[in-house]
C-alpha cells in the first residue's frame, strides 16, 4: 500500500480560503496522533464500534465492496472494512493522519486492500470516474468542511447507481446541549447551544460544525440522496459516572447504546446522528446492499 498520488499540498490549495480552513488543516496534522488515541478511549471506541455496527446492519454478507472512506483519518473503518474483504480508497487531506493509517492497515495485514489517497475532499468530483463505489463513508468530516452540501454532492456523483450506500456520521447540536449541561453543569451554554451551529472543538481546538436532523436532510435532499435510515450514536454514555464508564462495563453499555440509538426518541439527543443513504434516483436492482434492517 502507498499513498497515491500526493496530488497538491492542500495548504497551498486552500491558500484563497477563510483562516479556518488553514486551521482545520493545521489541527489534523499536529493532533493526529491525539485523534488516534482519543479512539482508543470508551467514548472513542463507542463511537466507532456503534456507528460500524449500523452499518453492518446494511452489509450483505459475502459481497465484496468498493468503497471510498472520505476523511478517514487513522484508518479505523477502512481497516474493519477490509477485514471483512472489502476494498477501500481512503482520503484524507492529512498526511500525518494517512501514516497512522497506513501503518495500522500494515499491522492488521489488511494493507493490500487499501488505497491511501492524499487529498482535499473538495476535489472530489474530479478524483474517480463517476460511479465508481458501492459504499461511501462519510464519517466526521461535514464537520470540518466549508461546503458540507457540496461534499455530499460529490460523494452522490461518486456512489454507484441504484444499489449503492452512503454513510453519513455528523454531531448533533441536541447532543451539545445535552452535554453542556449534564457534563458541565453549564446551564448558558446549554441554552444557547440550542440554536448553535458550531461547537468548540474540545479535542484539538478549534471549531466544529453542528447539525440538526433539518439541516441535514436540507443536505441530503439537496444532493439528491435519500436516507434508509437514521440513528443515534451516544445517547447517554458521556453521562455515565466514571464508575461505570471506566469499568469493564463497556459491552453493556454498547448494548444498550445500540437499542438506545435505534429508538428516535432517544437518537434525537444522542451526541452524533447516523444516516444510512442512498441516491434519490434509485430504481431498484440487484442490491449489493441490503434495503433496510
Ligand atoms: C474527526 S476526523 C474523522 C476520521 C474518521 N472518519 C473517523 O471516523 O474516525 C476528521 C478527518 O477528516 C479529515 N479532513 C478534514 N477536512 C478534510 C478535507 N477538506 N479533505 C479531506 N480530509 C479532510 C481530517 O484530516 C481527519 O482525518
Amino acid at each position: 500500500m502507498a499513498h497515491e498520488g500526493y496530488l497538491w499540498r492542500v495548504k497551498k490549495m486552500t491558500a484563497n480560503s477563510d483562516s479556518n480552513s488553514n486551521d482545520d488543516f493545521e489541527r489534523f496534522q499536529t493532533g493526529a496522533a491525539k485523534y488516534a488515541a482519543y479512539l482508543e478511549t470508551p467514548e472513542g471506541r463507542l463511537r466507532l464500534d456503534l456507528a460500524f455496527a449500523n452499518l453492518q446492519e446494511f452489509l450483505t454478507q459475502n459481497t465484496r465492496l468498493h468503497t471510498l472512506d472520505l476523511g478517514g483519518g487513522t484508518g479505523s473503518n477502512a481497516v474493519r472494512l477490509a477485514k471483512l474483504g472489502h476494498h477501500v480508497t481512503l482520503l484524507d487531506s492529512s498526511a500525518e493522519m494517512l501514516n497512522i493509517a497506513e501503518r495500522t492497515a500494515r499491522e492488521a495485514g489488511v494493507s493490500e486492500l487499501i488505497v491511501l489517497k492524499h487529498a482535499d475532499v473538495g476535489q472530489l468530483p474530479n478524483l474517480f470516474p463517476a460511479e465508481s463505489f458501492e459504499l461511501i463513508l462519510c464519517h466526521n468530516i461535514l464537520e470540518y468542511v466549508d461546503d458540507p452540501c457540496a461534499v455530499l454532492r460529490g460523494a452522490a456523483g461518486a456512489l454507484r447507481d441504484s444499489s449503492g450506500m452512503i454513510s453519513v456520521l455528523v454531531r448533533n447540536q441536541a447532543g451539545e446541549v445535552l452535554k453542556a449541561a449534564i457534563k458541565d453543569g453549564d446551564l448558558g451554554a446549554a441554552e444557547s447551544n440550542l440554536t448553535a451551529e458550531w461547537a468548540h472543538e474540545s479535542l484539538y481546538g478549534g471549531r466544529v460544525r453542528l447539525f440538526t436532523a433539518e439541516s441535514l436532510q436540507a443536505m441530503l435532499l439537496e444532493s439528491s440522496l435519500a436516507v434508509t435510515a437514521e440513528r443515534g450514536v451516544r445517547v447517554l454514555s458521556d453521562y455515565l459516572p466514571p464508575s461505570v464508564s471506566r469499568s469493564d462495563e463497556y459491552d453493556r453499555i454498547f448494548e444498550l447504546e445500540r437499542k438506545l440509538g435505534s429508538r428516535p426518541e432517544f437518537a434525537a439527543v444522542a451526541r452524533y446522528t447516523h444516516v444510512l443513504a442512498h441516491r434519490a434516483d434509485r430504481v431498484h436492482e440487484d442490491p449489493v446492499i441490503k434495503d433496510g434492517a
